[in-house]
């Protein structure tokens, strides 16, 4: 055969598809999500999400540190509320006693080095389940956003690095952003939920934190999977109101999103790779169907092709053994 292109010629050893790679996944770039909840000595797993966790604070505070040695920079915490604290104004979620911002700070004087990363909406807290302030089973936006600005400043006091509101409440950037500076906290960043979608692939999370609504669901708020050219408008929006870091959530099914914004915006571009893209595959290979090192490996690497810059994903602790050469 005649042929002058031959493109398996960069394909023919490790080394020379080694050194082509196109993308290339640093552990930097993962956020590890983690699960709190009050108490001592409680490591709970999520049944749901197997090899995932609600940890009280003694022991997550060792988990932390495994996964400092393990080179895992970068953490979001989730708190899981008892139900009675949960009331109409997620009052709790800014309590001079609440142990989600008493942990933020223990965590942040024993680790100064790391990125925390917190979560901004009603949600763990509210007795509705919603993300916002529930009248007459509407969502109302304007009376929720002095709230989350209250749990917002709490949360700077803790000394958060950046919080990550995740309520996808209209101008809730600007807002927090303009609450935060007022109140001195100028150096804290915000990573925005930008493009939030409906998803189904929460169940796990919710299940998690027993965070799921009671009733409705969550479609005049979070974004139509549908829809994309909306998940623009909403980056315009986010960028102009001060956001540090964009986000689309679930990632794994949105990433031509990821590519949108990342080809649209001059500020970084996270995804959240959620608890039922991590399920699916975790159970999968649970029963042999799949290869758990070499799917998860691909579902990172193809995420990070489509323009994401950082992750948050559930397998950053696996992702970060492998560095490693640690086997599973
Ligand atoms: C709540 C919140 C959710 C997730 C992160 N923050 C769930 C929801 O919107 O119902 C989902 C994360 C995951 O599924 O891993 N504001």
């Amino acid at each position: 055969m005649q042929m002058l292109e031959r493109p398996r010629r960069n394909r023919k050893s490790a080394a020379i598809r080694d050194m082509v790679r196109e993308t290339r996944l640093d552990l930097s770039q993962l956020v590890y999500p983690l699960f709190l909840v009050d108490g001592n000595n409680i490591k709970d797993e999520v049944v749901s999400m197997p090899g995932n966790y609600r940890w009280s604070l003694d022991l997550m505070l060792k988990e932390i540190e495994h996964c400092v040695s393990l080179g895992i920079q970068q953490y979001i915490l989730f708190p899981a509320v008892d139900e009675q604290l949960k009331d109409k104004t997620a009052s709790y979620s800014y309590a001079s006693d609440n142990f989600y911002l008493n942990a933020i700070q223990k965590i942040k004087h024993i680790f100064p080095q790391i990125t925390l990363i917190s979560d901004v909406a009603m949600d763990p807290y509210s007795s509705d389940g919603h993300d916002g302030y529930v009248q007459d089973g509407e969502i109302i936006n304007d009376t929720t956003l002095p709230i989350l600005s209250q749990m917002a400043i709490a949360q700077a006091q803790a000394g958060i690095d950046m919080i990550g509101p995740s309520d996808m409440m209209d101008g809730r950037v600007g807002y927090l952003r303009e609450e935060l500076d007022q109140a001195g906290f100028i150096n804290t960043s915000i990573m925005s939920y930008t493009a939030k979608y409906a998803s189904a692939f929460y169940g796990p999370f919710r299940d998690a934190l027993d965070s799921a609504p009671k009733a409705g669901d969550k479609k005049t708020y979070q974004m139509d999977p549908a829809n994309k050219m909306e998940a623009l408008r909403e980056a315009d929006l986010d960028a102009a109101e001060g956001a540090d870091i964009l986000m689309v959530k679930p990632a794994s099914l949105y990433l031509d999103v990821i590519a949108l914004l990342k080809q649209n915006s001059d500020l970084p571009i996270a995804a959240y790779n959620v608890s039922g893209e991590c399920s699916m595959l975790i159970l999968a290979a649970q029963k042999g169907y799949l290869n758990y090192e070499a799917a998860m490996q691909e579902m990172l690497l193809s995420i990070a092709r489509s323009g994401a810059d950082v992750i948050l994903t559930y397998f950053a602790k696996d992702f970060a053994k492998l560095c490693k050469g640690i086997k599973l």
